[in-house]
This record gives C-alpha cells, sequence and structure tokens, in this order.
C-alpha cells in the first residue's frame, strides 16, 4: 500500500512530499511548506505582473495556487520548484523583477530564445542549488556578473547569442564542476582569464564571435575533459600553446580567425582523436610540423589564408577519413599530399593560391564524394586524367592559371553534376569536346586563355542554364555557332582574341539575359545583326578588331542599359546613336573605322546631316513617348539640364510665389507632356487611382493616353529645392534614372511643381512581394522555383547598387514592399536611393552636403554600414519569402547574431521543415538543399554584427553558383547536415 503511494507520487509531481520527508506521512499532505510555496509563488507571479501584455498571455496559465501546473514549471516531489523552462516561448521583458531569493530550490533556469532585454541581476547568484542556465538568444546586455561564480553547483552556462560585453569574469573559472560554457556571439572583450584551467569538468567551451583579445593562455592544457574547444572570431593574438596537447579527449578545435602567429605547435600530434581543426585566417606561420600527420582522424582541416611555407602533409589522409581541405592563399609548395590520391573519403579540397607544383595525372584519384574541387593559382602540370569523370559528385572543378596540357579529356562531358568548369589560362590544346554540350547543369564554362583548336562545337547550345561561357584566347576557328543563341540565360559571353570568322550570327540577339559581350580580335564580317537591339540589359559590349560594316545608330539606339563599349578597329560608318554609353566614351572607342560622327566631343559632327538629324530626333521623340521603354534616345532632353515646363504656366496659373521656378522635371523623356499627361489621367490624383501608401506618399497607377502605364510615386509634401541646389539633386535623380539593371525597377523621372512632387516608375503588374505573399487565392502559384528567382534577383539588385555602381548606391529601405513583380515573377527592386536624395533636399540641403559622389573617407565608413543595413535587411526578405510570412518573431528572439557556425550547435535548432510556407507543396530534394543554403545565407546576413555580414556582391554570386558554400565564416557547413534532422544547427 505504501509501496503504491509511493510509485504514485513518484508519477504526479503535485501530490505531498515522500521523497526527503523525514517522517513519511500519507495523512498530512505537508508538500512544500506553505511558505515555502506562497514565496514561491510570489516571486513568479511577480515577475509575471511586470511583463508586457503579450507575454502575460503566453503565461495565462500561471494562476492559482499550484505552480508546479504552470507552464514551463516543474516541481520536486515535495511540490518545490526545481525548474523554470521558457525556451522558446516569446516572452519580452527583463530578469530584474524575477526575486531569486525567493526559488532557492531552482536547479534549472532556462529561458532561451526569448525577448529579454536588460542585464543578468547579481541576485541570481543565490540560486545556490542552480545546475543549468541557459539564457542564449535573447538580447540581454551589460556584462556577465562576477557573481555568477558562486553557483558552485553550475554545470552548463549558456549565454550565447545576446549582447553581453566586458570581460569573461575571473570568478567563472572557480564553477569546478562546469561542463559547459557558451558564450558565443556576444561583444565580450578582454583577455580569457588565465586561470580558465581550472575548469577541470569541461566539455565544451565556446567563446565564437566576440572582441576577445590576447593570447590563449597555456593554462587552457588543463582543461583536460575538453571535447570542442572553439575559440573562433575573435581578436587573439600570439601563439598556439604547445600545452593544447595535454587536450588529449578534444574532437573539435577551431581558432579561426583570430590573429594567432607563430607556427603549428608539434604536439598538436596529440590530440589522436581529432575530427575538426581550424587554424584558418589567422597569421600563422612557418612549416607544418610534421607530426600533423599522425592526427590520422581528421575529417576537417583548414589552413587556409595564413603564411605557412613548406609542403602539405603527405600522409594526412592515411586513414581516408579527411573531407575537407582547405589549405588555400598560403606559400605551400610541392606536390598534392599523395595520401590524398586514394583519399575517396573527400568532399572539398580547396588548395588554390599556393606554389603547389606537380604531376596533377598521378595526383588526383577517383573520388564518389567529392563536391567541390579548386587548385586555381598554382603550378601544377600534366594532363586531366579521364578517370575524373568518376567523380560522379562534383559540382565545381577549378584548375585554372596552372600549367596544365593535354586535351580536355571527353569523359568530363560524363560529370553530370558539374556546375561550374574553369581550365582558363592553362596550356591545354586539342579542340572544345563536343561532349561538354552534355553537362545539363552547367552554369559556368570557362577555357579562355588556352591552346584551344577547331571550331565552337555547336552541341554547347544545349547548355540552357548556362550563365558564364568564355573561350576568348584560344585559336578557335570558323564561325560562331547560331545555337549559342539557344543559351538563353548567358550572361556573360565571351570568345574575344580567336580566329571566328563570318558574320555574327542573328540569333545572339535573342540573348537577352545577355550583361557582357565580347567578340572582339577575330575576323568577324558583315553587319552587326539589327537583333542586338532586344540586348536591352547588355551593360559591355565590345565588338573592336574585327570586319564588321554598315551603320550602327538603329541598332544600339535602345541599348539603355550599355556602359561600356568599344567597336573601333572596324569598318563602321555613319552617326552614332545617342546613347550615354557613346557619349561618355573617348574617341579610343570609336576609333580606326571608316567614317563614323557624332555624340563624341572629339569625333568629327555628323555635319552634312545635323540639322536634319535634329529634326529627325524630334520626330523620334515623338514616335518614342508612347514607348517608355526607348529612354535613353531621349535622354539628349536631359543633356542640357532640368525642363521648365513652359506649357506648365498655363497649366497652374495661380501658383503661389507666382513664379514658375517650382515646376520643374527630371526624366529621361519629354518631362512636360507627361506631368500633364500625369496630371490629366489621374484627375488631379483622384484616390480612385490609388494603388498603395507608404510612409512618404501614395502611389497612382497611371494609364497615359498613348496606352502605357507607369506607377506614380506622389510625396504628401512637394519636395522643395533651392534653385541653387537644383542641378546636383538633379544629377543624382539623373544617376538613379541611369542606374539599370533587370532587377532593378525604371525610374523614368521626377515632376516637381509647387503643388505635387512625384517619381514616375514603370508598372509591374503583380503588385509588391507583400501582396503576392498575402495573396492566400494565387500564391500556389507562386512554387519554389520562383521564390528563389525572386531571392536571386533582389541578391543582384542589391549587389549590382552596392559594387557596379559609382558611388555606391545603399537602399535603406529593403522590405517585401519595395520589392515589385512582373508577370514573370521576376523580382524589381523599388525606391532604390531616392529615400537618401530626396530627404535631405526637401529637408535641409547643407546636411547632404559632400555624402553623394565627393564622400570623404570617414563618410566612406559610413555608407560601408548603410550597405550593410541594406544586408541585414536582404536577410529578413529572404526568410519571409520562404516562410510566407514575416520572420518578426523568430528574428528578435533568436537574434541570429552571428555565423551559423560560430556557436554550439548541440543546443539550437531551427526547425527548417516547419517554417517552409506550409501553402505551397513540399520542396523536392534538390529544392530543399537549395532552400537550406539560402536560409543559411540568410542567417549570415542577419549577423548582428554589420563586419560579419557577407556583402551583397558575395551573397548574389553564391546563390548563382547556389552549390558551392563559402558565405562568410560558414564555409564547413555541409548541406546534408543542415537538411538532414529537418533542423537547423546555428
Ligand atoms: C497551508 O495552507 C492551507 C490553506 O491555505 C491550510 O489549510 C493548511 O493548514 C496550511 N498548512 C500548513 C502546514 O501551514
Ligand atoms: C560537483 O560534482 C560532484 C560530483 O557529481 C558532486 O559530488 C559535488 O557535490 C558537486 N559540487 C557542487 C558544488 O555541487
Amino acid at each position: 500500500m505504501l509501496f503504491l503511494a509511493c510509485v504514485l507520487l513518484m508519477l504526479t509531481r503535485e501530490m505531498p512530499c515522500l521523497a526527503s520527508s523525514q517522517s513519511p506521512s500519507l495523512v498530512a499532505p505537508a508538500g512544500a511548506s506553505n511558505q515555502t510555496r506562497n514565496e514561491e509563488l510570489e516571486a513568479l507571479l511577480t515577475w509575471k505582473s511586470e511583463l508586457d501584455s503579450q507575454s502575460r498571455y503566453i503565461l495565462s496559465s500561471w494562476n492559482g495556487s499550484n505552480p508546479c501546473s504552470w507552464r514551463g514549471i516543474n516541481c520536486d516531489p515535495c511540490g518545490r520548484v526545481v525548474s523554470l523552462d521558457l525556451s522558446d516561448s516569446a516572452i519580452h521583458g527583463t530578469l530584474h523583477y524575477l526575486n531569486f531569493s525567493l526559488l532557492p530550490n531552482l536547479v534549472a533556469l532556462k529561458l532561451a530564445n526569448n525577448s529579454l532585454f536588460g542585464n543578468i541581476p547579481p541576485s541570481m547568484a543565490l540560486l545556490a542549488k542552480l545546475t543549468h542556465l541557459n539564457l542564449s538568444q535573447n538580447g540581454l546586455s551589460g556584462s556577465i556578473p562576477a557573481q555568477l561564480g558562486s553557483l558552485r553547483s553550475l554545470q552548463v552556462l549558456e549565454l550565447s547569442y545576446n549582447n553581453f560585453n566586458g570581460p569573461i569574469p575571473n570568478e567563472i573559472c572557480s564553477l569546478s564542476n562546469l561542463t559547459g560554457l557558451f558564450l558565443s556571439a556576444n561583444k565580450l572583450s578582454g583577455f580569457i582569464p588565465r586561470e580558465i584551467g581550472r575548469l577541470k569538468s569541461l566539455n565544451y567551451l565556446l567563446l565564437v564571435n566576440n572582441h576577445i583579445t590576447g593570447p590563449i593562455p597555456s593554462s587552457i592544457g588543463n582543461m583536460s575533459s575538453l571535447i570542442m574547444m572553439r575559440l573562433s572570431e575573435n581578436q587573439l593574438v600570439g601563439a598556439i600553446p604547445s600545452s593544447i596537447a595535454h587536450l588529449s579527449n578534444l574532437n573539435y578545435l577551431s581558432f579561426r580567425m583570430n590573429k594567432l602567429s607563430g607556427p603549428i605547435p608539434s604536439s598538436i600530434s596529440n590530440l589522436s582523436d581529432l575530427n575538426v581543426l581550424h587554424l584558418n585566417r589567422n597569421e600563422l606561420s612557418g612549416f607544418l610540423p610534421l607530426e600533423i600527420n599522425n592526427l590520422t582522424s581528421l575529417t576537417v582541416l583548414q589552413l587556409d589564408n595564413n603564411n605557412f611555407v613548406g609542403q602539405l602533409p603527405q600522409e594526412i589522409c592515411s586513414r581516408q577519413a579527411l573531407e575537407h581541405l582547405t589549405a588555400a592563399n598560403n606559400r605551400f609548395i610541392g606536390p598534392i599530399p599523395r595520401s590524398l590520391r586514394n583519399c575517396s573519403s573527400l568532399h572539398r579540397v580547396r588548395l588554390q593560391y599556393n606554389l603547389l607544383k606537380g604531376n596533377i595525372t598521378d595526383a588526383l584519384g577517383v573520388y564518389p564524394y567529392l563536391d567541390y574541387l579548386e587548385l586555381s593559382n598554382n603550378e601544377l602540370y600534366g594532363e586531366l586524367p579521364p578517370t575524373l569523370e568518376e567523380c560522379r559528385n562534383l559540382t565545381s572543378l577549378i584548375i585554372s592559371n596552372n600549367r596544365i596540357s593535354g586535351i580536355i579529356p571527353p569523359q568530363i562531358g560524363n560529370m553530370n553534376q558539374l556546375h561550374r568548369l574553369n581550365l582558363s589560362s592553362n596550356d591545354i590544346v586539342g579542340e572544345i569536346p563536343k561532349d561538354l554540350g552534355k553537362l545539363k547543369s552547367l552554369l559556368e564554362l570557362s577555357l579562355d586563355g588556352n591552346y584551344l583548336a577547331g571550331h565552337i562545337p555547336q552541341e554547347l547550345g544545349a547548355l540552357f542554364d548556362l550563365q558564364k561561357l568564355n573561350i576568348a584566347g584560344n585559336n578557335l576557328s570558323g564561325s560562331i555557332p547560331t545555337e549559342l543563341g539557344e543559351c538563353s540565360n548567358l550572361l556573360f559571353l565571351n570568345l574575344s582574341g580567336n580566329n571566328l570568322d563570318k558574320s555574327i550570327p542573328v540569333k545572339i540577339g535573342n540573348l537577352q539575359s545577355l550583361q557582357v559581350l565580347d567578340l572582339s580580335k577575330n575576323f568577324l564580317m558583315g553587319e552587326i545583326p539589327g537583333q542586338f537591339a532586344q540586348l536591352h540589359r547588355l551593360e559591355i559590349l565590345n565588338l573592336s578588331h574585327n570586319q564588321l560594316l554598315g551603320s550602327i545608330e538603329s541598332t544600339f539606339a535602345n541599348m539603355v542599359s550599355l556602359t561600356s563599349i568599344d567597336i573601333s578597329y572596324n569598318e563602321l560608318e555613319g552617326p552614332l546613336p545617342n546613347v550615354s554609353a557613346f557619349r561618355n566614351a573617348t574617341i579610343e572607342v570609336v576609333r580606326g573605322n571608316k567614317g563614323l560622327c557624332g555624340v563624341i566631343a572629339s569625333l568629327n559632327p555628323c555635319a552634312a546631316t545635323m540639322s536634319e538629324g535634329k529634326n529627325k530626333n524630334k520626330k523620334l521623340l515623338l514616335l518614342l513617348i508612347p514607348t517608355l521603354g526607348c529612354l535613353l534616345m531621349l535622354l539628349l532632353v536631359m543633356g542640357t539640364s532640368s525642363i521648365v515646363c513652359r506649357r506648365l504656366r498655363k497649366l497652374e496659373p495661380s501658383s503661389k510665389d507666382g513664379s514658375n521656378e517650382n515646376s520643374w522635371a527630371v526624366l529621361n523623356f519629354n518631362g512636360c507632356i507627361l506631368y500633364e499627361s500625369i496630371i490629366a489621367a489621374t484627375k488631379e490624383f483622384d484616390a480612385k487611382y490609388c494603388i498603395g501608401v507608404g510612409g512618404h506618399g501614395s502611389v497612382y497607377k497611371v494609364q497615359l493616353q498613348t496606352g502605357e502605364t507607369v506607377a506614380v510615386k506622389k510625396f504628401k509634401e512637394v519636395v522643395e529645392v533651392k534653385i541653387s541646389s537644383r542641378k546636383a539633386f538633379e544629377r543624382e535623380i539623373h544617376a538613379l534614372t541611369e542606374a539599370r539593371h533587370r532587377n532593378i525597377i525604371k525610374l523614368h523621372g521626377f515632376c516637381s511643381s509647387s503643388r505635387y512632387s512625384f517619381l514616375v516608375y514603370e508598372f509591374l503588374e503583380l503588385g509588391s512581394l507583400k501582396d503576392v505573399l498575402n495573396d492566400e487565392e494565387r500564391i500556389t502559384a507562386f512554387d519554389w522555383n520562383k521564390r528563389v528567382n525572386v531571392i536571386k534577383g533582389v541578391a543582384n539588385a542589391l549587389s549590382y547598387m552596392h559594387h557596379d555602381c559609382s558611388p555606391p548606391i545603399a537602399h535603406r529601405d529593403v522590405s517585401s514592399k519595395n520589392i515589385l513583380l512582373d508577370e514573370q515573377y521576376e523580382a524589381h527592386v523599388s525606391d532604390f536611393g531616392t529615400a537618401k536624395v530626396l530627404q535631405p533636399y526637401s529637408s535641409n540641403w547643407t546636411s547632404f552636403a559632400g555624402t553623394f559622389g565627393y564622400a570623404a573617407p570617414e563618410l566612406a565608413y559610413t555608407m560601408e554600414v548603410k550597405e550593410k543595413c541594406d544586408v541585414y535587411s536582404f536577410g529578413v526578405v529572404t526568410l519571409e519569402v520562404i516562410m510566407g510570412r514575416h520572420p518578426g518573431e523568430l528574428i528578435s528572439s533568436l537574434a541570429f547574431s552571428a555565423s551559423l557556425s560560430s556557436s554550439n550547435s548541440t543546443t539550437s535548432c531551427w526547425p527548417l521543415k516547419q517554417a517552409l510556407d506550409q501553402r505551397i507543396a513540399y520542396p523536392n530534394g534538390d529544392m530543399l538543399g537549395q532552400m537550406a543554403f539560402i536560409v543559411k545565407m540568410a542567417f549570415t546576413c542577419l549577423s548582428a554584427k554589420p563586419e560579419h555580414r557577407p556583402s551583397m556582391q558575395q551573397v548574389s554570386q553564391e546563390i548563382s553558383a547556389h552549390k558551392s558554400i563559402m558565405i562568410g565564416t560558414s564555409e564547413d557547413i555541409k548541406l546534408e547536415e543542415l537538411v538532414d534532422p529537418g533542423c537547423f544547427s546555428y
């Protein structure tokens, strides 16, 4: 009977206490003494009452007199509160009102992943029985109180992903039972306490991503229980202490991204269980100790970006365990390690930018799992072994800038996972094998700078995904195969410096994504195909040093994106088209032709036809106004300055100040007509044409009389710009209208009168990304492919504005509202830079002086920060696209403040599978992998520290190359790890 009761008691924790009571009694249910219980109740309820209403709602079970049944509370058999676990509960508040002195029995306090702020009250030291404290992933700040050192029972202390600053208190070193110390992703500074070696029970020491300085104390050698030590992403200096040799249980050691110097101590060979060794991105130098060969359990060895010399460890894969080897950017000499030949476990190898010398033919074996192989910029020679084809999982094969000879083995055509094949700048001979046309996944094919001869195989036309084709600087002959016109995703095509002849195939004009086209230095003949007029996205065009004939005016008039052109040394004649690429060019780009004339200053004006030309232009003007796409032609209007619209006077006779100085426009086409037609078409901005309201004003859909539709953003207040500043202002708006990119909405211009100020944009059918995500009826059409494409588009747009524009332009307001989608679900980022240009002008001109185009170096720094703001916003938008809703809470509470690899991956988990937008079908394997990659990248973009976020250029390149994973600091995380457990470790 008594026994039964005991069992019952163990099962239900809310019965009277037997276990710890001295004289067990079933008669008087004493439980926790009423006093204890009341105190615990009071402590918890007081805390609750100081939380915000949402948190109180989450804790609505917290009422009544029995805390043991409340959410997150556990009691011991005596009914005493021993555990408070509200992890992942969206609690918002501080710890200040939690009276720890009233919770003396607490063993575990787990509040991870909430929105706690403020500091840790030193009174927490009163929790004398506490063994587990987890406050990670909050917004806590201040220093880590030294008083925590009196929590002598503490076994696990987790404070990662907060904003703690100051040093790690020495007192922590007296927590002799501590097994886990997790302080990653904070702002901790100062030295690692010298006495840290006293933590003899410690298994896990994670201090990743802080500002910790000073040397690694040699006392770490005393922490003989350590299994994982990660001190990466700090500012540690000095040598790696040789005492690490005593850490014989160590499995995972990361010192990456510090400023450690000196050689690797040879005693490292004692770490015989070591699986992971990250020493990359330091200032380490010298020869590798021979003993490193004894680390035969290594699966990951990262030595890249140091100053090592001498040979790579030859026996590093003697036990076939090695998966990742990176040693790039050092000064290693000698051959590729011989043990790599049979190292079938390899997944990823990066040895580029060294001085490796040796015959590649014997060095490479068969690697069934190999995903990425980069050996570029070394001195490797020999021929590519045909057995490469057996590396069936290889996605990137990059061996540029070596001395590889022989032919390209046709067997490479069987490597059907290959995304990037780059063999440029070698001594390769023979023909381009037509088998390469079988590489259906190929995104990049670079074979430039070799001795390839023969014809370009027409089979390459089957590479539908190809984005970059570079076969320049070879001895290729014959004509350009017309099939290349089928590679409709090509962004970059370079066939220059060969012996290609005949005329340029008309179909090249079909490559509408093309941004760079270089056909120079060949023997191409005939006219430039009129179809080139369709290359609206072309930015760089080089046709120089050929034998091309005829006139180019009409062909190039519509090349609105063109920024650089070279048509020198051909047999072209007639007027140059009035596009900015020519207007801004020097005579060099047209030199050596038959008779070109026009816009370039030092070129002969087209004398005979000048007035005729003007009239023609006027006619054209009238013709082109309906087609807003043909804007650049009309830039000559802008060539002068602003347009003070005479006809506007009639329209606004009652201008308040009586002058018309306020009526003006900056437009890529005839602003006067547009101003009037917009006013007319909207019946003076009648609400019924309004399609959206934002912070600065309203957006109208305007159907012009010509049938064209534009979007007009009318500002709430008239933008006033002093006459003296107007020129500069116009230059800025003009710069924005000239920023041409397929993923940036076209800004046609700006109009202002004393009554209205507005921007005129192209109109996109689907509206904003936010609208599309909220449209439940059509959400199924917005499938994963389209979503990935939207993310890519946004990345490309931001990368373009940050890195390809001079000066760089930051958006500052990237959100799903500002990303518009066209009918093909292609993303167009809107409002680029306008916030920046307009706000300062409308309020106070002086505050703006100097920041645009004349930025002082110190301002350049703030500019950089602004760009990193865009990177952050991009991370949010990316998660929003994948989750189907704004990730709001997730972000604020998780405070993903650092890269994935930089914290304790064993305790934190983000369920990717659940987070995916459930309204559309679950993605298939490939897509899921891509999703995992993109989410991981989004997380790095959300790093709290701007300097830890990747640049948009990195992001855009990585997404385009979608399999290679090098974002930020997370290069050693495998996709499988991310996807497989159905959750994200970060
Ligand atoms: C505890 O409080 C309850 C009512 O609040 C009372 O009935 C009971 O007698 C008290 N027990 C002790 C041991 O004070
Ligand atoms: C530390 O752990 C040991 C062994 O588990 C235990 O006996 C001891 O009481 C613990 N120390 C403290 C202060 O809790």
